[in-house]
């Protein structure tokens, strides 16, 4: 399937991020079909999917207004009939290898042989989930970010069995939605943003569990520190011009940064104790007893609309 044969595009599920790809994808142009298995879910799913084109109309992001992209948005809680005229189907149910390999499985079955099949995992393999289908080569893994209509990141990684030709063509495909695609070389679990997630993570929770700071100060040394200029500067970046040219960098800050990482623990799950301190540190932030969830995802909403509208250039 070539990007510029896809029309039909189909969602499964009808969660926080399928609701989201339905927003762009309708944006787009395509004929979409949002599928999950009740009606009441898909209710609440178009519902969201209004307020995420006003508020993206209200904030300039669409020419030409709400009100067509939204025409374009059918619903549908048979999976078979939502794929069967699907040529690019994204899939956004639960994020375990069980439930992915089952709806892969009838999207396989029921959508046109050619159809790409992508799915917005954020951490499973995809060498795994197009075990259990007929045609591998059209499996791809599609990650976006939340909220999915507004953040411009989607990692793009085939499995072992999946064709360059579906890598490229899900590529060509966000980037006709207006997205900015990253592609992977190769797999690796929770691919790159949510590596690096999991790594400051892990190092923030210890710093709490540690007693170095609160949670409230650790996210202000982030978002005023690291934050600020992150939008711009990425870590590899960073070193560059921390050492005024890579080598420098390596000659210079070697060993201070063999102190840090020395210093800092390996553990790879959460015992019960770094879940207490996780949760209860996080609740005492000020700005979680202050606002509710709702009100403070909103805010984040806006502020990342006045980040887009900053132009992104290279100096
Ligand atoms: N939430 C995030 O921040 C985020 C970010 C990127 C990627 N993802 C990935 O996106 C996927 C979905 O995550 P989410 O946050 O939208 O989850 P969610 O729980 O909000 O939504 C999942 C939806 O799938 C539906 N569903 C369950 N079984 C189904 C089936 N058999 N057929 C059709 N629909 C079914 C559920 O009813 C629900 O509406 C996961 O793989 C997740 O890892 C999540």
């Amino acid at each position: 399937m070539r990007p510029k044969d896809i029309k039909n595009i189909t969602c499964i599920g009808s969660g926080l991020i399928g609701q989201g790809w339905a927003t762009l994808f309708a944006i787009g142009g395509y004929n979409v079909t949002l599928q999950d298995t009740s009606e009441d879910q898909l209710k609440k799913a178009v519902e969201q999917v209004q307020l995420n084109l006003k508020f993206m109309d209200d904030n300039g992001l669409l020419q030409g207004g709400a009100v067509a992209p939204f025409s374009h948005l059918h619903t549908d809680p048979d999976l078979a009939q939502a794929v069967s005229e699907a040529h690019y189907v994204q899939e956004s149910v639960p994020d375990n290898y069980p439930v992915k390999k089952k709806v892969f499985v009838e999207i396989d079955a029921h959508a046109p042989v050619d159809a790409i099949l992508a799915s917005s995992s954020s951490g499973l393999l995809m060498s795994e989930i197009q075990k259990v289908v007929t045609r591998p080569q059209r499996c791809v893994l599609v990650h976006p970010f939340l909220p999915v209509h507004l953040i411009p990141l989607v990692e793009v990684v085939g499995g072992e069995q999946t064709a360059s030709e579906t890598i490229q063509a899900a590529y060509e495909l966000m980037e006709k939605i207006g997205k900015n695609p990253v592609r992977l070389k190769k797999e690796v679990s929770g691919y790159i943003v949510n590596r690096l997630q999991a790594a400051l993570l892990r190092e923030a929770v210890d710093l709490v569990a540690g007693g170095v700071a609160d949670a409230d100060d650790i996210d202000r040394a982030f978002c005023d520190g690291m934050g600020i200029r992150d939008p711009f500067v990425g870590p590899l970046l960073r070193a560059c011009l921390a050492g005024d040219g890579i080598e420098n960098f390596v000659r210079e800050y070697s060993d201070s940064y063999r102190l840090r990482w020395e210093s800092m623990a390996g553990w790879s799950s959460f015992s019960p104790a770094m879940k207490e301190t996780l949760i209860s540190s996080v609740n005492a932030m000020s700005i979680v007893r202050e606002y509710p969830m709702k009100e403070i995802k909103d805010w984040r909403d806006r502020m990342l609309i006045e980040m887009l509208k900053l132009e992104r250039k290279c100096c």
